[in-house]
């Protein structure tokens, strides 16, 4: 199926051909399977466990008590945006502009933003395969071409700046890259970006840096890329450090000469961002919220450890090791050549819901599945061992 196959007249070419995000098509299996009564361990779906942080939501609840519901600036609250640039300057030792700061309706609309006023349709974008799903359908939305940047494993599934330069075309605009990378939790490192970048101002291009998961990195972390890369997007969201999925809330960081532009493309394309969840994320910067949170990330850490020892005895490779997010990307050609029947047979058998690769990756997906261990380590020994019986 390509663009303008006369499917459905009604829809437009890109609804004619966008894909699914088969990770919602395997959670509504899991959860008719939960319909039908079965005890269904769920590693399939990006989101934390853990609940938004209780002053946040108390937050929420007092900005909406004090009719804290009409619009706010396109960018953003002035108090949200100067919250975000002291926690760049204390977590970063970054010194951000807050004019520099845009807030949006998650790091999705973040993306959309970015897109809409860096790239023109027609032009390129590199995506590294296997790279978040939505990335290809995004590009696509701006009309714009996804084109697959190949990862290795012995480069942690990240790209260098040989690899971005051997596809860089001259049709080619833009690279999108994530740190740490959703499906596969690697990092890309100071000096690795550093190269990257160097190669994409040489051909005029742009970086956008998806950081959705830097603060949730367990050996060691990088600076942002905002500290230091002033030319390079950087994209992020209050989803998943903050656990704030369903308050859809983000922001990114853009260049000094986007702020104007940027505003005018965000006041058209949505408003402004939810209010009362600007003014909750408020909370998300104090002291308290900062120490709870950290306690998370360490539980995330040992829960990556406990799988990282258990997966090996059942035939998924790890082939780089995750740092951070809570992803890990496992290779199942053990189990044969298909990731989405060993996932369906999985989740049939087993009652444990993961994810096919195909959804990452559209050159090597079948080989891969990603295993989100957003469930308390109880539940993910007890995932290990009914993989140790279905497999
Ligand atoms: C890498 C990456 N970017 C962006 C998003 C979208 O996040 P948000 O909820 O902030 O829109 C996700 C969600 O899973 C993600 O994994």
């Amino acid at each position: 199926m390509t663009p303008g196959d006369p499917l459905n007249p009604d829809l437009s070419a890109f609804a004619q051909v966008v894909e699914p995000f088969r990770v919602m098509d395997i959670l509504a299996r899991a959860l008719a399977a939960e319909r039908d009564g079965r005890d269904i361990i769920h590693l399939e779906v990006g989101e934390p466990d853990f609940p938004t942080p209780p002053p946040v939501i108390a937050a929420g609840r007092a900005a909406l008590a004090a009719g804290d519901t009409r619009y706010t600036p396109a960018h953003g609250t002035r108090a949200l945006r100067e919250a975000l640039a002291a926690d760049y300057r204390w977590r970063h030792d970054a010194e951000i502009d807050p004019e520099r700061i845009v807030i949006t309706a998650g790091a999705s609309a973040a993306i959309l933003l970015a897109l809409a006023a860096g790239v023109n349709p027609g032009e390129e974008v590199l995506l590294p395969d296997p790279g978040y799903a939505c990335n290809r359908q995004f590009v696509a939305a701006r009309g714009a071409i996804p084109v697959g940047l190949p990862v290795q494993a012995e480069h942690g599934f990240q790209p260098t700046a040989e690899s971005v330069a051997a596809v860089w075309g001259a049709n080619t605009r833009a690279v999108l890259l994530g740190s740490p990378a959703n499906p596969t939790g690697t990092c890309l490192s100071r000096e690795r970006l550093a190269a990257i970048v160097e190669v994409v101002r040489e051909r005029g291009g742009l970086v956008i840096m998806d950081e959705i998961y830097a603060q949730i990195v367990f050996d060691g972390s990088e600076p942002s890329a905002a500290a230091g890369f002033p030319d390079v997007v950087v994209i992020n969201s209050f989803s998943k450090y903050f656990a704030m999925t369903g308050w859809r809330l983000g922001w990114m960081v853009v260049p000094e000469s986007w702020v104007d532009p940027v505003r005018r493309l965000a006041q058209n394309l949505f408003v402004a961002p939810a209010t009362m969840a600007q003014t909750a994320a408020l909370e998300a910067f104090t002291p308290e919220t900062e120490a709870l949170l950290q306690t998370q990330v360490r539980e995330l850490q040992r829960r990556r450890d406990v799988l990282l020892e258990a997966l090996p005895g059942l035939g998924l490779k790890v082939q780089a090791r995750p740092e951070g997010a809570f992803y890990i990307y496992a290779d199942c050609t053990a189990h044969g050549p298909d990731s989405e029947a060993l996932c369906a047979r999985i989740l049939d058998q087993a009652g444990v819901a993961l994810t096919p690769g195909t959804d990452f990756s559209p050159s090597r997906g079948r080989e891969y599945l990603r295993i989100a261990y957003t469930q308390s380590e109880a539940r993910l020994c007890e995932a290990v061992e009914r993989l140790r019986a279905a497999l």
